[in-house]
């Protein structure tokens, strides 16, 4: 959350510190997804979150029940996750040289 009675605007901040978060909960054998996509009227009436807080982003974090596996993106360029026949959970990743602007 940001505190409105700090900033008005957050930036990036909370985007640095959930990497961070995460970054970390990784080292502790924990693994964990930022959700942007939510009903902050909602969570915000549930957690009984004063109005001075701005929900920015949501970190879910647990044990991860499945193992993941980081791989290529192949020639068709498929960024697609998929799970195999054992349930591993297989996650397509463009290259360096494929994200840095020359
Ligand atoms: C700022 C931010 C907000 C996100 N919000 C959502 C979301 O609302 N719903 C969702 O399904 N994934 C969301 N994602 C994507 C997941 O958190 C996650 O990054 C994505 O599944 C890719 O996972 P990976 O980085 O382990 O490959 C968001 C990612 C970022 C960086």
């Amino acid at each position: 959350v940001g505190d409105k009675t700090i900033v008005r605007e957050f930036g990036c901040d909370h985007g640095i510190a959930a990497q961070s978060i995460l970054l970390g909960a990784v080292e502790k054998g924990l693994g964990g997804c930022m959700v942007g996509s939510v009903k902050r009227k909602k969570l915000a009436d549930a957690l009984d979150l004063s109005d001075r807080y701005r929900i920015l982003l949501v970190i879910a974090l647990g044990r991860p029940k499945e193992k993941v596996v980081i791989q290529k993106v192949g020639s068709a360029g498929d960024i697609r996750y998929w799970r195999d026949r054992r349930g591993t959970h297989h996650v397509p990743k463009r290259s360096l040289n494929d994200i840095i602007l020359d």
